[in-house]
């Protein structure tokens, strides 16, 4: 994040309380409500969420235990309970509203389909049962490769109906990606689609399911599931790929969830983190959907007769919490789009706000501030009067974009919730509640009830109000990740590092508050990037430019800030033969290189900038000086101490490198 930024969110002072009118009906009214539930849990922690988990959750066995911190940071939560997320995010809705639409599905070509719970209810069961039918069974590992669609709502729900803890691949990925979760999950089967549409342009799923086989090492998937999207004619391997429609046919419309304990792993979801390999962040089923079932009704207010959208796609962990889960848990009507917001053309989104009178609508900045660069008065041309809340997600969101959102979109009534939160956290964490936190532009504001965060030194000692420092969660919360997915020694020393004698999750954010105590997220303190809210590990894409090594003999990646994509992805490299010598040719080995890394992880990790260098800038020990990367990847000038550098001269040629 450019110090500019820093400096501009530093200086926000303006203050946007809730109307009275907001405040009256909202489920957490008013600042002393939120202070309540903060006392009860300050009183008595384990009791506060005991009290949830039994108001919110169905249990086939009720737990008896609250919290288990005896084998830290191993946290367990309801232990000894037992229940099914899929039977709480449908059966529990049968008697009480089975007519109710469940998904409002738009497709890319505008196509719309509705599903009510019931008839959600019964596909899950039907694809349960096809799963079921396969030899799919409790604790399998399933991966999810689906466009967004009811589909892959379903695919997730019918895993968890029947104890299989899915995967869910964004449908993005590479195949080099996909064979690497496979392997590391060691799952049994794919889920998948022939294709999706997006923007109008076809885009292929299943053939890159059957590449990634290739790259080796998934002989362990015994089925494919192929869902029938755009009807191209695609390889289909018998005895292990099989089409959806066909393996649902003459399957029963009920089936048992199968019950499992509350600590059973719902799902994996592989994400970014400072070293090559992608973690697999294990959840919960039990504690991760408490958190989803109550930030729908804190965070989101929650209202039976809302209409949700959160437009992120099921490949993130955003799509698990608020598109899978959290919704249908409290029985709400979601929106599911296909496509993206720019086609037809920028007003998309706007348009499906006033056709489907949404009354949430939760984003991510980096759609906002292209949106804003599109079209900045497009939603003037919409009824957006549905609306009254906004959230963000995914990276800080600039007091510009804020303010724009908030006066353009939300027609200056609609609370805007800045949501801070992680893969790792499972829901949100520190957020304004729409009915009671005066919101400021910039800061996600204040942590939730129960959640105690706050901002230390290197040392873990508190640094007080309005300092800087890194941000940390003192107490276990129930969502929280469970452990890194085969790797219990790299989650320890990950998020809760001896620096803090392993006592506080290190959310792996710099963070500041102000003198109300109100947090600012200042970006990563690690190598991770963050690309329109998407977290990218820099030596993942160093590992896939090195990984081509008939070209790269070394390369360093570093992020700038970039105004649309919050940051971008800039690759210092260099090359096994001559550096290119004129900018054609720079340019060429530049789109290969591109193209490489989207082959290697996927479109979203192509470096932005790629300079071509003799060398990198090195300490006398051999260690890339990546700050001074930055600094030029940045074309700041370099004022940092250059004492230590074996090679200064390199600092010229990279500078004016092509
Ligand atoms: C960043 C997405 C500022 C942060 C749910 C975090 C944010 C990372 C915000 C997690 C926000 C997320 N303000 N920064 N409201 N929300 N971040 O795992 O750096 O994809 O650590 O989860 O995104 O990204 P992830």
């Amino acid at each position: 994040m450019s110090s500019g930024t820093i400096e501009s969110v530093l200086h926000e002072d303006r203050l946007f309380p809730p109307s009275a009118a907001f405040v009256k009906q909202a489920n957490i009214s008013g600042m002393a409500a939120y202070q309540a539930l903060c006392d009860e849990a300050g009183r008595d922690f384990e009791g506060f969420w005991a009290r949830l988990a039994r108001e919110e959750l169905l249990w086939q066995k009720p737990f008896t235990k609250t919290l288990d911190e005896t084998n830290p940071p191993f946290f367990k939560w309801f232990h000894d309970g037992e229940l099914n997320a899929s039977y709480n995010c449908l059966d529990r809705h049968l008697k009480t509203q089975p007519d109710k639409v469940a998904i409002i599905f738009e497709a890319d070509d505008g196509k719309q389909t509705t599903i009510t719970y019931k008839a959600l209810y019964h596909e899950v069961c039907k694809f349960a049962n096809a799963l079921k039918s396969r030899g799919i069974a409790k604790g399998d590992r399933v991966i999810v490769y689906m466009p967004m669609s009811i589909e892959a709502v379903v695919a997730m729900q019918a895993c968890a109906r029947i104890g299989a803890t899915h995967s869910v691949v964004f449908g993005g990925f590479s195949a080099k990606s996909l064979q690497e979760r496979i392997i590391d999950a060691g799952a049994v089967a794919v889920i998948t689609a022939d294709g999706q549409y997006r923007g109008g342009k076809e885009i292929a799923l299943k053939p890159v399911i059957d590449e990634s086989f290739t790259l080796g090492g998934c002989e362990g998937i015994k089925s494919v599931f192929v869902y029938k999207r755009t009807g191209t004619n695609i390889p289909m391997t018998a005895g292990r790929d099989i089409w959806w429609q066909d393996a649902i046919k003459g399957q029963p419309d009920t089936c048992d969830p199968v019950w499992v304990n509350a600590e059973h792993p719902l799902f994996i979801l592989y994400t970014s983190g400072s070293t090559g390999k992608p973690k697999g962040v294990q959840h919960s089923t039990g504690g991760y959907l408490l958190w989803c079932m109550l930030t729908m009704r804190w965070t989101f207010d929650y209202k039976p007769q809302d209409v949700f959208w959160c437009t992120a796609d099921v490949g993130w962990v955003t799509g698990h919490s608020y598109v899978c889960y959290g919704p249908l848990a409290v029985g709400a009507t979601e929106v599911v789009f296909e496509g993206v917001p720019t086609y037809p053309d920028a007003g998309r989104f706007w348009k499906l706000i006033q056709d489907h009178k949404v009354t949430t609508f939760y984003t991510a900045p980096t759609a906002i501030r292209s949106l804003i660069k599109a079209g900045g008065d497009l939603p003037k041309k919409y009824d957006l009067s549905s609306l009254r809340i906004l959230g963000t997600v995914g990276e800080p969101i600039n007091p510009e974009a804020w303010m724009w959102y908030h006066e353009t979109v939300g027609g200056g009534r609609c609370p805007i919730v800045d949501t801070w939160w992680q893969t790792e956290t499972g829901g949100h964490m520190i957020t304004p509640l729409p009915g009671a936190t005066a919101t400021k532009p910039g800061s996600a504001t204040l942590p939730l009830p129960g959640v105690i965060a706050d901002i230390v030194d290197e040392t873990g000692a508190s640094v007080g109000k309005g300092k800087g420092g890194i941000l940390v969660i003192k107490r276990p919360w129930p969502a929280m990740i469970r452990t890194i997915w085969g790797d219990p020694e790299r989650f320890k020393k990950t998020y809760y590092p001896e620096d803090f004698q392993g006592k506080y999750y290190l959310a792996g954010d710099g963070a500041t508050t102000d003198m109300d105590g109100y947090f600012r997220i200042m970006g990563r303190i690690d190598d991770v990037l963050n690309v329109s809210g998407h977290r990218l590990g820099t030596m993942e894409i160093e590992s896939a430019l090195v990984a081509n090594s008939a070209l790269v003999a070394e390369a360093a990646v570093v992020g700038r800030p970039d105004d649309l994509t919050g940051e971008a992805v800039c690759a210092f490299v260099v090359l096994k033969g001559e550096r290119p010598a004129t900018a054609e040719a720079a340019k060429k080995i530049a789109d290969e290189l591109r193209n490489w890394v989207g082959k290697e992880i996927g479109a979203i990790a192509k470096p932005r900038d790629i300079r071509f260098g003799d060398n990198l800038p090195k300490t006398r020990s051999g260690k890339i000086m990546r700050r001074l990367l930055r600094s030029i990847a940045k074309g700041e000038e370099i004022t940092q101490d250059i004492s230590t550098l074996e090679n200064p001269a390199i600092l010229e040629q990279l500078k004016h490198s092509l």
